[in-house]
């Protein structure tokens, strides 16, 4: 699977910036989603799984995305949910993936974060049957693998790459292929130092930075500023970035090529990790709170 790279002009002549289309692989399963589910459904397969769980936010494109790809490949799929009190929530992520047909468990933020422990797991194979654990945000090294597909040869001429970090699997599977003279330049979208020991667990390079500026307060905080720049972004080039990972990334590397990081004449690729089904989501949380919303239709 190759995606283009479009040319986005920001009115700035003295670097260049691409974006590397990865939202349009796919309606439901875009982006890096895609590539982190690629490799792991080929293991539960082969492993004669017929069951996957994961976990994820009320919100999360990561569980959107394995309902999808499970109904798509006849897995059944089972979403732990944090936060107890969504049960009840008409979410469009959450009504998404039940219509898919993935069974949603909700469990309280304090049970949650358990979720990488082995007692823990083993507890839900009493209560679900044996299943395919896929960890939350799709992270784990066969995700890695894939997302290391996202550069291609041609992508070599770049000099920095950047992308939105949550986990840090796609980031770290960008490390492992780009070529040792390019700079990785990662965007957290949540606050927080332990990304970089997550990264360093499975990428094999140290070509990487973590512009840590742009994250406006935390995983899934945004403000009128942010959405402001989502909807001009989104007049100007026709390219919509959702708020949570995508417009954080973006709005800071148009702060950077303000700012003057780049050197005169970079050749810079975004790469747009799609998200864009969280918009409806976080759209409505806008509306409770009187704030502009994130454009959906031109
Ligand atoms: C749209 C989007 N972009 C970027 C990321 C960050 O990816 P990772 O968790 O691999 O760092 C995520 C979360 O997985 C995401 O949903």
């Amino acid at each position: 699977m190759k995606t283009d790279n479009e040319l986005i002009d920001f009115g700035f002549h003295d670097v260049t910036l691409y974006m590397k289309r990865e939202d349009l692989i796919h309606p439901f399963v875009s982006g890096n989603k895609y590539r982190k589910l690629k490799y792991n459904l080929l293991q539960a397969k082969a492993e004669n799984h017929h069951k996957i769980l994961t976990f994820g936010g009320a919100f999360s494109n990561h569980i959107a995305a394995v309902a999808a790809a499970g109904k798509a490949h006849g897995f059944e799929t089972i979403g732990i949910i944090r936060g107890e009190e969504l049960s009840q929530a008409q979410n469009p992520t959450l009504q998404f993936a039940r219509s898919c047909g993935m069974q949603l468990e909700f469990i309280s933020r304090e049970a949650y974060r358990f979720k990488n422990e082995l007692s823990f797991i083993e507890a839900l194979k009493q209560q679900f049957g044996t299943f395919y654990l896929i960890p939350e945000g799709g992270t784990n090294a066969l995700a890695v693998k894939g997302c290391a597909e996202i550069l291609t040869p041609e992508d070599a001429q770049f000099d920095y790459i950047c992308c939105a970090v949550g986990t840090g699997g796609t980031i770290s599977g960008l490390i492992n292929s780009a070529k040792p003279q390019q700079k990785i330049l990662g965007f957290p979208a949540l606050k927080g130092d332990f990304l970089t020991e997550e990264i360093c667990k499975f990428a094999h390079n140290d070509n990487f930075e973590l512009i840590t500026s742009y994250h406006f307060g935390g995983y899934g905080k945004i403000n009128e500023d942010l959405i402001r720049f989502i909807n001009a972004f989104r007049k100007e080039t026709n390219i919509a970035l959702d708020p949570v990972y995508t417009g954080k990334m973006v709005y800071g590397i148009a702060d950077l090529i303000r700012q003057g990081y780049f050197p005169r004449g970079s050749k810079i690729l975004a790469i747009h990790t799609g998200g864009l089904q969280g918009i409806a989501g976080m759209n409505s949380l806008l509306k409770n709170k009187n704030i502009p919303l994130i454009d959906i239709h031109d």
